[in-house]
């Protein structure tokens, strides 16, 4: 706030790339075949953003402007899309669920699109490759430090051995959603992406308002680990909290930092601030 006031978050920025596209071409990569969004009140910008824009290419190719009528075309072109609508902001949970028939009985993926993940082999294919070994639900997990636990989703998790190590690979006992980090019984955190198998759609059914009266995707998986093995993998990459203010700094400074077109110049930039005293 106040900039998602009147536009959603997801639409924001890093450098110039809105977030939601980061987390969709982290689908496209890791082999997704089909896109569910979960919108709601507010956010037809994130629909007209991977819709054709006939105005916009006709425009760009009048102006001669091929580079920039290429980004746009891929954007469009990147993969087919399907909506939903969550009516109510009732939780996490509560939006999953709403995907219900559009994902049918098959394994799907959930990717939150503020924890943006910088990798390699991208995050959701890491999780993939565990799920296609196991055939079980995975979450990824990121350590955390106790006074960032009460933000996140925090297992209880036993390290299971996995291509000779000991420290990727969790079976998950038990979570909970935001703990105090007092009560918290690790700080292995759920990060934004899941695997998940479709008998979460009971689970969470069956789950009731949790957390700030919300139905959490964290307590539908809770009923899921009485039922089924669910891993979780402490991913290799980078992960940025776009949805917190500094993270979402950092994440644009690291963004442009790493861009062949920018970074050079932008480098350069921070160079000058620091030696003019500034930084
Ligand atoms: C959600 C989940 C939480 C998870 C977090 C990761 O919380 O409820 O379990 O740890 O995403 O970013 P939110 O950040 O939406 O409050």
């Amino acid at each position: 706030m106040p900039a998602t006031k009147a536009q959603p978050k997801e639409m924001l920025p890093l450098v110039d790339k809105p977030l939601i596209q980061y987390g969709v071409e982290e689908a496209v990569r890791s082999g997704v075949k089909n896109i569910i969004i979960v919108t709601g009140r507010g956010k037809s910008a994130i629909e007209d953003h991977f819709d054709v824009s006939f105005e916009l290419e006709h425009l760009l190719q009048s102006r001669g402007k091929e580079d920039l009528l290429a980004v746009v075309r891929a954007i469009s072109e990147m993969i087919e899309i399907a909506y939903v609508r969550q009516k109510e902001a009732l939780g996490l949970g509560h939006a999953v669920l709403r995907a219900r028939d559009l994902v049918g009985e098959e394994p799907f993926a959930v990717v939150l699109s503020d924890d943006v993940i910088e990798a390699e082999a991208p995050c959701l294919r890491q999780l993939l490759e565990i799920y296609d070994t196991y055939g079980a639900s995975v979450l990824a997990l990121m350590e955390v430090p106790n006074e960032q636990i009460p933000a996140y989703g925090i297992v209880d998790a036993a390290p299971v051995r996995h291509n000779g190590r000991d420290d990727r690979l969790f079976r998950i006992h038990d979570l909970v959603e935001k703990p105090a980090a007092k009560d918290a019984p690790s700080n292995l955190a759920v990060i934004g992406r899941y695997v998940l198998t479709p008998e979460i759609f009971p689970c969470i059914e069956a789950t009731e308002p949790g957390k700030g009266g919300e139905i959490q995707l964290t307590d539908g998986i809770r009923h899921l680990v009485a039922r089924q093995p669910v891993y979780g993998y402490r991913f290799e990459g980078k992960r940025y909290d776009a949805g917190d203010k500094l993270g979402f700094l950092t994440a644009t400074v690291e963004f442009a930092l790493r861009r062949p077109d920018l970074g050079g110049r932008f480098r350069e930039y921070l160079k000058s601030l620091l030696n003019s005293g500034n930084l």
